[in-house]
């Protein structure tokens, strides 16, 4: 079950030329189970029809504070207090001034005023409108009002301006929201998180690795998020964006994701190792493309560093979670090498089911820790990955 099912967000739409991205945003809420109600300030009209936001909404779009026959349907009080949360994007500079100054001349800014709802605020504007210093103290105004601000995007604007002040990308919108529903269980707790594969040069074109996608690690950063923490991602090359609001360190290598880990582990509260590092390293990576002049190639291979274990055995460790992969004995395996790597945890899934694990979007689990376990059934891996961090921000606490 998605983490938005049934939730009730009243998207409010203000005037700028980002609002077409808007229904995408409300196609992408419907698909995950979020009932969606549309609100659009007189501006946002001009740039997108409250004809296709009914359409993808599913519901009449609400534009106007004085219109009798709106009121006797859903009226504006009722609304605002139907939200479980109000998203405002594009949120235009003028909006966001309306909103500083607790204005309530539209429909929008009224609502807001209404509701005891969550207000999540993502503007968009001109690069130069958003730097600007009136702007930003509104913007100040609203977060101590204990509006929420997510965004903007930095990047090319449709004016033809590079900067500050893109609309963000839906998905990144949907991604702070369930943060909005979830308990903050990791509230400004500090995680390190690895993900992806490592690449092992060769030589300057080639490389050995492995199939991991990086999916599970970066659901784990995304939840975390969700769940109040800040998190560093260090992650070898995978296909995936980053997740909203993480550092992220990007590493090719083993050796790179070591010394990455080893600067940060210990300022972090918990380490989760999600990588699948690769065992070996070439011993003597050549300098040149290797010709393939010989019939036969010979590469010498020696041990990565193992990153989990050696930070897991520091005496002022962060609490220690790895993975363990494994086609048979799996509890036997997991345990094992959680007492050998020093670990808090270990969460162990078995890849000999091509169902779940490696590159699939779903993955079953157990995880150890003590002489307790707890089985996760084959799951979506974001959801997945929010229900490991609540099992382990409930044993960090514990334990600290
Ligand atoms: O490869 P292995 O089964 O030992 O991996 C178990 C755990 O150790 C995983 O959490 C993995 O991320 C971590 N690991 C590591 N560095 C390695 C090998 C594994 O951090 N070189």
């Amino acid at each position: 079950m998605s983490l938005l099912q049934n939730k009730k967000i009243l998207l409010g739409i203000s005037g700028g030329i980002a609002a077409y991205k808007c229904a995408e945003l409300t196609r992408r809420l419907v698909e995950q189970g979020a009932q969606v109600r549309v609100v659009m300030t007189p501006a946002a009209k001009a740039f997108i029809t409250p004809l296709t936001m009914q359409a993808v909404s599913g519901h009449p779009v609400s534009d106007d504070l004085l219109d009798p026959a709106a009121e006797a349907a859903m009226g504006h009080i009722e609304l605002a207090k139907w939200a479980d949360l109000i998203l405002i994007t594009p949120a235009s500079a003028d909006l966001i001034a309306r909103l500083a100054q607790g204005m309530a001349n539209d429909l929008l800014t009224t609502l807001c005023l209404a509701s005891a709802a969550p207000t999540v605020v993502s503007p968009a504007m001109n690069q130069q409108m958003w730097a600007a210093p009136a702007t930003q103290r509104n913007i100040e105004q609203l977060k101590k009002d204990g509006r929420f601000i997510i965004g903007p995007g930095v990047g090319e604007q449709a004016c033809g301006d590079v900067g500050a002040g893109r609309m963000l990308e839906p998905n990144q919108i949907i991604e702070h929201l369930p943060a909005f529903f979830l308990p903050q269980v990791l509230q400004g707790k500090k995680l390190l998180i690895t993900a992806g594969p490592t690449q092992e040069a060769i030589d300057p074109v080639r490389y050995i690795s492995n199939h991991s996608s990086g999916k599970m690690g970066y659901a784990l950063a995304s939840a975390a998020m969700q769940l109040g923490a800040l998190v560093t991602l260090v992650s070898g090359p995978t296909a995936l964006e980053k997740p909203v609001n993480c550092e992220l360190i990007a590493v090719k290598s083993a050796k790179q994701m070591l010394e990455a880990c080893q600067q940060v582990a210990h300022q972090s509260d918990i380490f989760i190792a999600c990588a699948a590092v690769a065992d070996y390293q070439v011993a003597d990576v050549a300098e040149q493309k290797i010709k393939k002049t010989q019939h036969q190639l010979n590469l010498q291979l020696t041990k990565n560093p193992d990153i989990l274990a050696s930070i897991a055995q520091q005496l002022e460790k962060p609490f220690c979670i790895g993975f363990a992969a494994e086609t048979q004995d799996v509890a036997h395996y997991a345990k094992d090498k959680m007492q050998r790597k020093n670990l808090d945890m270990i969460i162990a899934n078995d890849v000999s089911n091509q169902q779940i694990g490696f590159n699939s979007d779903q993955n079953a689990v157990t995880v150890y820790w003590q002489d307790q376990e707890q089985s996760f059934p084959a799951t979506d891996k974001k959801e997945l990955a929010v229900k490991l961090l609540q099992l382990i921000a409930k044993h960090y606490t514990q334990q600290v």
